[in-house]
């Protein structure tokens, strides 16, 4: 299939690029850079073994730009991955979120439906479960209060898409709750290079072990979990492209509007990643106890046989997998994409 990833110079989008190509796709980058650096592209072209992969600098937003690249481009599905993510951010800058993630949303759906492009994957949060009902989540849980405007977009973006595929059925939707991401491609030649302060647990590990912040703050040691620090879900960044990969087989199927979560089914502890950081790696990573994060929750991982059922995703990398490919990355690019 010929596919739209919008997005696609970010941490998520590059990596599916890659699973994309090796599954036989091709693909069109859209992505106004805002959040990222086009040498990922670059890199992604390396390892894919293209000359380049198309790119046009274009804001979603920009209806105008949209059309341009929809006259030249025919394409069989949209991979929706542009958006703002930064959860603190949104509380600070609550307008600018809902602005660029559901205006940007709407544009690009108007644009797409009117290129008869009616296939759309959207980039989706386990935060639309809010303090989750129940452990492990599977879909059928009920979206819950989100804690902030980043995650109340996500919520709203899969109400708007639900509702337009309910009044023309001839739309395929999928949205995929992704749960952690970490972890980078093997080669470490791509992988999350967040700007500033990261706000994530993975990439603040890896400053710490290259030298760049002196300790890891660990929020909150008093949580009802095994050792009292937040569990997550953690899933390897190139088993979520791949899931990705496995949307478009719903698509291709007719699904209409279908959900699936993409986590491992496991949970860990911040202490569970730190070990496992410290012992694949064989670096030190100073840390110490701090208060509880406004808005965080105890204990989130999923239930994630609905994928495997139906679309035969599972994810295939473990903890020491996602520690050791994130060091990789992070220890070959100590400044991510800014110094080469
Ligand atoms: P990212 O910031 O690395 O990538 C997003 C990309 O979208 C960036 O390259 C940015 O420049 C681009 N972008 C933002 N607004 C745009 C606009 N208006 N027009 C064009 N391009 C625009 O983030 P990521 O981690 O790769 O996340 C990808 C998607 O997955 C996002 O929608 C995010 O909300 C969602 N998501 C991420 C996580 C996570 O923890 N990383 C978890 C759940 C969901
Ligand atoms: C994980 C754990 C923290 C940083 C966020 C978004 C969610 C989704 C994924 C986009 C928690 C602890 C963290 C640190 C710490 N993104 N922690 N010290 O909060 O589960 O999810 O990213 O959709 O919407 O909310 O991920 O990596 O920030 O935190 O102790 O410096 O690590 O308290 O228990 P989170 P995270």
């Amino acid at each position: 299939m010929h596919i739209l990833v919008t997005g696609g110079a970010g941490y998520i989008g590059s990596h599916t690029l890659i699973e994309l190509y090796k599954a036989g796709h091709t693909a069109v980058v859209v992505d106004n850079l805002s959040n990222s650096n086009p040498e990922s592209l670059r890199r992604v072209a390396q390892i894919i073994g293209v000359d380049r992969i198309p790119f046009h600098q274009t804001d979603i937003r920009d209806r105008e730009g949209l059309e341009a690249v929809f006259t030249k481009h025919h394409f069989d599905a949209c991979i929706h991955f542009a958006g703002l993510k930064a959860v603190g951010e949104s509380v600070a800058k609550p307008w600018e979120y809902y602005e660029n993630n559901i205006s940007g949303t709407l544009v690009l759906v108007d644009v797409m439906r009117k290129h008869d492009c009616k296939n759309i994957i959207f980039s989706s949060s386990a935060t639309v479960y809010g303090d989750p009902a129940e452990i492990p989540i599977t879909e059928q849980c009920p979206k819950g209060q989100c804690t902030n405007p980043y995650g109340w977009t996500k919520s709203m973006l899969e109400q708007v898409l639900t509702d337009i595929q309910k009044a023309d059925p001839s739309w395929n939707v999928v949205l995929l709750r992704y749960f952690n991401p970490v972890g980078a491609h093997p080669s470490g030649r791509i992988g999350e290079n967040p700007n500033g302060t990261p706000n994530n647990l993975m990439p603040y590990i890896t400053q710490v072990a290259v030298g760049k912040r002196p300790q890891l703050g660990i929020f909150g040691n008093d949580y009802p979990t095994p050792d009292g620090t937040g569990v997550r879900d953690y899933i390897h960044v190139v088993d979520l492209a791949n899931g990705h990969v496995s949307a478009l087989k719903a698509i291709e199927c007719v699904c209409g509007l279908a959900i699936y979560n993409l986590g491992t089914g496991h949970g860990y502890s911040v202490l569970d990643m730190v070990n496992a950081f410290q012992r694949v790696n064989g670096v030190t990573i100073p840390y110490t106890i701090q208060s509880r994060r406004p808005g965080d929750i105890a204990t989130c991982y999923s239930n994630p046989a609905k994928a495997e059922q139906e679309l035969g995703w599972k994810a295939k990398f473990g903890i020491d997998d996602m520690v050791r490919d994130s060091w990789n990355w992070q220890r070959l690019n100590p400044d991510g994409y800014n110094e080469n």
